[in-house]
């Protein structure tokens, strides 16, 4: 019934504030200092229009995109998100098996709370992404094993040398290792559903939540302080450790976090199939532009055949088409399907992608176009 309301993607952020605590959803929702990214994502997309082609037969209308040599329904996937299980009872598995079952991408994140090989198992097309533990042996051994899982495709995010500053984090009380405090039980007692549905189902079912798939063994539980050694001393990585691990891993690679040209050019070089443009939906470096900035230029730069993907901020089928039209293969996008999630599980993502789905379609036939791949600069103008 609640889905009945759900009308774009962002309605669902409302919806999703009501049901899930606050340090959860803002931990979801925030972003780093003083949202100046995050706001610049949603700013970019006024700054373009579209030039529209009428009368084009547009009857036969398809948005299928093919990448890395597989085929997918809609030119959006699900980005990474750490600990979408707290959002709703087996978040990452429930994201993953809703965009199997529409045929878009999705991918894994690291700092996820269900053992990696259960979420290959059960939604065989998803893609890992991983953050790369301190020193090589360490990496090996990881990549080993989200291959062995049977991953295909790997994404490594590279935007996080250190943690970044999100003080809206401490102000609403949510902080990894998770301290249980008056304020989580208060919140608690005015949300019992997810108290009961989420929080008390996990524990009883799986036990405490730990980080599983941050390295090549189970991580430490999402309570125990041991969590930031494990996440810290990362800010001597280097490009030689994408290159090593091009060599150690055969399936399509992507770099996510690229925010320069230079660097898009430098990933490329490194090995990698693709790059994923990103602020890290304004979380990471605050005053960092939001992507579609850089976009046009890495396009020019890399050439329409080299796979740029992109994200932060995309909220409507008029969105990604402004990316596409930049030259962008993929778009993903991050909170609305989480919130998607803590508000209806597997329904609520369904309807999600079906929302921006049909924004898509209705898009493409008012721009003249039949197909994803027709949509170019010549549909798209600064204003
Ligand atoms: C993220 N993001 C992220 N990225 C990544 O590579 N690994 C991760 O574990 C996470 N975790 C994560 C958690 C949450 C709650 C959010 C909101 C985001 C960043 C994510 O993949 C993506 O870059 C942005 O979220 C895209 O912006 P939008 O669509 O959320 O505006």
């Amino acid at each position: 019934a609640v889905l009945r309301r759900m009308l774009s993607l962002g309605d669902f952020e409302e919806a999703a504030r009501r049901r899930l605590p606050r340090p959860i959803f803002g931990y979801i929702a925030g972003a780093a200092e003083d949202n100046v990214s995050l706001r610049d994502n949603r700013k970019v997309f006024d700054e373009y229009g579209f030039t529209t082609r009428v009368l084009c037969d547009v009857s036969q209308r398809s948005q299928a995109v093919e990448l890395f040599g597989e085929r997918y329904s809609s030119p959006f996937g699900i980005a990474p998100m750490g600990i979408n299980a707290l959002s709703t009872y087996r978040g990452d598995l429930v994201l993953a098996r809703a965009a199997q079952r529409a045929g878009i991408a999705s991918v894994l994140s690291a700092t996820s709370l269900i053992p990696l090989e259960e979420v290959a198992r059960e939604s065989p097309g998803t893609w890992f992404q991983a953050y790369l533990p301190g020193d090589q042996a360490r990496i090996d051994a990881l990549i080993d094993r989200v291959a062995h899982a049977g991953f295909r495709t790997l994404v490594v995010t590279v935007d996080i040398p250190i943690s970044a500053n999100r003080e809206n984090n401490i102000r609403t009380g949510f902080s990894t290792p998770l301290k249980p405090s008056l304020r989580l039980a208060w919140d608690g007692m005015v949300r019992p559903r997810w108290v009961a549905g989420t929080l008390l189902r996990t524990l009883l079912h799986h036990g405490m939540p730990h980080f599983e798939n941050s390295f090549a063994t189970r991580g430490a539980p999402i309570v125990s302080s041991s969590v930031l050694r494990d996440f810290s001393a990362r800010d001597h990585l280097s490009w030689r450790h994408i290159e090593a691990i091009r060599r150690r891993w055969k399936g399509p690679l992507v770099v996510k976090g690229i925010l320069s040209v230079e660097d898009a050019l430098k990933a490329r070089h490194a090995g990698a199939d693709g790059v994923v443009l990103s602020n890290h939906g304004g979380r990471q470096l605050d005053g960092a532009v939001s992507a579609m900035r850089i976009l046009e230029a890495v396009v020019a730069a890399l050439g329409p055949c080299y796979p740029v993907l992109i994200d932060g901020g995309f909220r409507r089928g008029s969105d990604v088409l402004k990316a596409l039209a930049l030259g962008a293969r993929m778009v993903l996008v991050g909170r609305p399907f989480n919130y998607a999630a803590a508000v209806a599980g597997e329904a609520g993502v369904l309807h999600a992608i079906a929302l921006l789905r049909d924004e898509i379609d209705r898009n493409l036939a008012m721009l003249g176009a039949k197909r994803c791949q027709e949509i170019g600069p010549q549909h798209i103008v600064r204003r």
